[in-house]
């Protein structure tokens, strides 16, 4: 079984988007980190960014056919807007951890809600890349039982 980590919009600028608030990490960086800790476990690691919703829905419509055991997503912006991504997610009824870089709610109230966290097995957000490890050392985890 894989997992598949899903970025969305604008984090394709990360490394030099808002540094004070996401890191100084490129996506790719990120990502690569990722496929490597999967790998010391055997596991693939499939990475997606993309600024389209349609398309983020897509990947994880795609993901319920191909094996896919625990999605990791950071949904960006969509977190605070998107019905559509959070029907998706529990439409294929993969278990899923929501990540963000910055802590949402040391921030403006708009980023306070997210139509993600009541579904997800867990949300880490403020940690900033090393949350996305974290995430993933738990699917790893919980995809050996
Ligand atoms: C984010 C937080 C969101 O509020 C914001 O729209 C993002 C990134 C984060 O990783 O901290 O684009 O998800």
């Amino acid at each position: 079984s894989r997992i598949l980590v899903l970025h969305g919009p604008n984090l394709n600028l990360l490394g030099s988007r808002e540094p004070e608030h996401y890191g100084s990490q490129t996506l790719a960086d990120i990502d690569q980190a990722l496929k490597e800790q999967g790998a010391a476990s055997g596991v693939v690691v499939e990475t997606f960014q993309s600024n389209a919703e349609s398309k983020l829905v897509d990947r994880i419509h795609q993901a319920r056919t191909e094996g896919v055991g625990f999605i990791i997503i950071n949904p960006a912006a969509y977190t605070h807007t998107s019905v559509a991504l959070r029907d998706a997610l529990a439409g294929v009824a993969i278990p899923f951890i929501e990540v963000h870089l910055s802590n949402v709610h040391a921030r403006e109230s708009f980023r306070h809600h997210s139509y993600f966290s009541d579904l997800a097995v867990g949300v880490i957000s403020g940690l900033g890349a090393m949350g996305y490890l974290f995430a993933l050392g738990y699917a790893l985890n919980a995809m050996e039982e």
